[in-house]
């Protein structure tokens, strides 16, 4: 037996209630006459060991424990919307693999599980583990992870309802600074995959948990990858632990053999059949110009002329998003005043990751009623980001708007800079969000592209996100949790070794790891933060520069959603509203400036509504700052401020070279042109708000969109660069270019010595590295 545990009270008596498990004796007691009742039929022994373990429980029993009148997590009675959830619960494909999965759950270790999207994987199967686990009289959880916040939220909302539970009690999720979990009280855990990427570095073990279920495994994440290998050595140690591998598509294969501990021991595939209608794809006629201009035609399109049913868009992100839901209700507003007989309600729903969760469940909204009772019937559009094409299924959707982009990680190792990028999805992504439209009755796909182009410019499938990622946080983790040797770590697609090198190196440079790839302290504290290692280093050391205070708030800014909201057809004034907040020196002590003004304010909605200013990313800074001064005071990092302002910026602007001196840029000629450390021409971005244009700057990020732009950009002076970082600005190692001989220069005029230093500067630069 795996878990010999049977603590579920005295049950050679289980028909009464035992005094010290009170919490599932009204199932105790129905199931033990159950098993009376069949025994007696069956003429066998009445006598036989009650079977509700953990970990032997049958689907006829978990079936019995739904059924019941009292909820035996709460021994509260169920409601009236319980019941009602259950039979809706009762149609999903999972759910009716019910016994199944108990067969298998209760034998193996390990499972793969496959189910279509919308199936149900995400809602039932960690409440069917809960059955089996019964973690909550050991005091134990069971974790599924998701790969985007806004899945984890809303799917825990769900399952609490369905489970006739208080979010953040029993059931309750986790996503980086928002825990809505008890301790001692909450079983079920929905948490992003990062969040347990983080706890399994100080709990190596994951003690806390009976079982974890890696879901959308299939999205192939940074963190779930990592997760996986992480959990393939733990399993061995700890065969109590129970894994599920959950996925969308069937690429099971892979994870099967990935988890299988001998090659002809695989571990088995749970695989729940869909149940999805047929979908007709329509592509365009001629290449797109303008994809989001198109989407709002055709969504208008639909509304005027296609039968019932509510309407899908995918955009990249919240200002398409945003922008795309204003034109289409302004629009439906003239169309319905122009045609009040036939164009219905319409109602536009935005969906993206930072949307505060009230937001969040109106996706779940039925479409708007019509407006009389024989008039032309409403529908509803959400307008969503990629999070709707595999993590969160909306019900009732017919038709699916797909422009055929989403925002993809995109990190190049020589600029060592990571950004998001518009790009063309994969050919599996778009049979996803195809899918989207079938889910409960035939429906359309329009895909704003042509048949030619889907057939040979998009890839099979998308790139696993460790090919292309930065991997500096995640090896600061590895590094963190123990794990020496890194190329080792046993990685579902390894990186290229010279990634990891890579990543090591820049910790190095940071001080977060020394010469033979050890922990430093300050790398200890660093990967304790929940933050990118740069923002943590600048966070840490920011004290010795008298503006930890400054340094805090800017930190907290940039780990926000941008504040600056540009509705596409207000952006002047909204470039006006932004130059009240102008200060000199550069975008970094402008964000400071707004999140001062806003404290002011007392986070007046009206006031954000005027300066342009975005809500929501700005009462989420206050909560990111409020949970990040609390890990300072735990580190005993002080808290500190210089009252003169002009001294005050020279300090932020010191502490800023701690963290990103190696995001620099230095002016070439003219007209906001710049030239990065490794020589890669950029542009100052045009929401850059720079007064002057210093010779050198920092920068938060590199955006490629026409060209590079780099974004949040302030002036620094260029000493500080040899003198907080010497070890990355030893310039003999660099190989000559315009960038060196820039620094070079530097060095002359502030130690006047050109000799010794700068002659042997000449060797070297086989590399190219910089
Ligand atoms: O994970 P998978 O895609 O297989 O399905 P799921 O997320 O468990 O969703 C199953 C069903 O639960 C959906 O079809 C929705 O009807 C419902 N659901 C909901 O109503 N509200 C949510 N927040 C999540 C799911
Ligand atoms: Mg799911």
């Amino acid at each position: 037996k795996e878990d010999p545990h049977h603590d579920l009270g005295d049950r050679q008596d289980g028909a009464g209630a035992s005094p010290r498990e009170p919490l599932f004796a009204a199932v105790l007691r129905e199931v033990a006459a159950e098993r009376e009742r069949v025994a007696l039929d069956d003429g066998a022994s009445a006598s036989r060991n009650f079977p509700y373990l953990p970990r032997e429980v049958t689907a006829d029993q978990v079936h019995l424990a739904l059924e019941h009148d009292t909820n035996p997590f709460t021994n509260q009675p169920h409601t009236a919307q319980y019941k009602k959830i259950l039979k809706a619960r009762k149609t999903l494909p999972v759910f009716a693999h019910m016994a199944e999965f108990y067969k298998i759950f209760n034998k193996h270790q390990i499972i793969i599980m496959v189910g279509e999207t919308g199936s149900g994987k995400t809602t039932q199967i960690p409440q069917f583990v809960a059955y089996s686990d019964l973690p909550h009289i050991k005091n134990k959880i069971v974790a599924c992870t998701q790969t985007r916040r806004v899945a984890a939220t809303a799917v825990a909302q769900r399952v609490a309802d369905e489970m006739d539970v208080q979010l953040g009690q029993q059931v309750g999720y986790s996503i980086r600074f928002e825990d809505m979990t008890e301790q001692g009280t909450t079983f079920i855990k929905y948490m992003t995959d990062g969040i347990l990427l983080r706890e399994s570095m100080h709990d190596p073990e994951l003690s806390r948990y009976s079982t974890i279920i890696i879901d959308d495994a299939h999205e192939r994440t940074l963190a779930t990858d990592i997760l996986m290998g992480v959990l393939k050595t733990l399993a061995r140690r700890r065969p109590d632990l129970k894994l599920i591998i959950m996925s969308a598509t069937l690429d099971a294969l892979k994870f099967q053999k990935y988890f299988a501990v001998s090659s002809d021991a695989l571990p088995p595939l749970f695989k729940v059949p869909g149940r999805t209608h047929p979908v007709e794809v329509f592509y365009t006629l001629e290449e797109v110009s303008d994809y989001v201009e198109d989407a709002i035609r055709f969504v208008l399109e639909i509304h005027c002329t296609e039968e019932p049913g509510d309407i899908l868009v995918f955009m990249t992100g919240e200002e398409e998003i945003e922008g795309v839901c204003h034109s289409i209700k302004r629009e439906v507003k003239d169309l319905i005043n122009a045609y009040p007989e036939t164009v219905g309600p319409l109602e536009c729903i935005p969906l993206y990751s930072w949307l505060p969760p009230q937001e969040q469940q109106r996706i779940f909204d039925p479409a708007p009623e019509a407006d009389s009772p024989d008039g032309p019937p409403g529908r509803k559009v959400v307008v969503s980001t990629n999070i709707a094409e595999s993590s969160l299924t909306i019900d009732g959707i017919v038709y699916v708007v797909d422009p055929g982009f989403s925002k993809q990680k995109v990190y190049n190792p020589n600029t060592r800079v990571e950004s998001l990028l518009v790009s063309p999805i994969s050919k599996e992504s778009a049979w996803q969000r195809t899918g989207r439209a079938g889910r409960t009755r035939p429906g359309k796909c329009f895909r704003l592209y042509t048949e030619k182009y889907f057939m040979s410019e998009l890839e099979e499938q998308t790139k696993p996100e460790i090919l292309r990622s930065n991997l500096v946080s995640t090896v600061l983790m590895l590094v963190k949790a123990g794990i020496k040797d890194l190329v080792e770590f046993d990685y579902l697609d390894e990186p290229a070794p010279e990634s990891l090198l890579k990543a090591l190196e820049v910790l190095n440079h940071l001080a977060a790891v020394d010469d033979d790839g050890n922990l430093t302290t300050l790398g200890s504290i660093m990967a304790d933060f929940p933050l990118d290692p740069q923002l943590s280093k600048m966070l840490i050391v920011s004290p010795e520069f008298k503006c930890s205070n400054e340094i805090l708030t800017i930190t907290a800014m940039l780990s926000v959603p941008s504040v600056w909201l540009r509705p596409s057809k207000k952006q002047e004034e909204a470039d006006a509203a932004k130059l009240l907040f102008a200060v000199p020196g550069g975008d970094h002590l402008i964000l400071l400036n707004v999140f001062n003004k806003y404290i002011l304010n007392q986070h007046d909605k009206d006031w954000t509504w005027i300066h342009y200013l975005s809500a929501p990313a700005l009462l989420q800074a206050v909560n990111v700052r409020e949970q990040l001064e609390r890990m300072m005071a735990r580190f005993e990092v002080d808290l500190v401020s210089v009252q003169d302002q002009s001294e005050m910026s020279l300090s932020v602007k010191q502490a800023l070279c701690c963290g990103f001196f190696m995001q620099v840029a230095h002016k070439v000629g003219g007209k906001r042109n710049y030239m990065t450390l490794n020589n890669q021409p950029v542009l100052l971005h045009p929401s850059c708000r720079l007064d002057t244009q210093p010779e050198w700057v920092i920068f938060n990020e590199l955006v490629v969109t026409t060209r590079p732009f780099i974004r949040t950009v302030t002036g620094i002076r260029p000493e500080w660069l040899f003198k907080y970082a010497n070890l990355y600005f030893d310039l003999r190692d660099w190989p000559d270019s315009e960038t060196k001989r820039a620094l070079m220069r530097v060095t002359k005029k502030t130690t006047g010595r050109s000799g010794a230093r700068i002659n042997k500067a000449t060797r070297g630069g086989e590399s190219g590295e910089v």
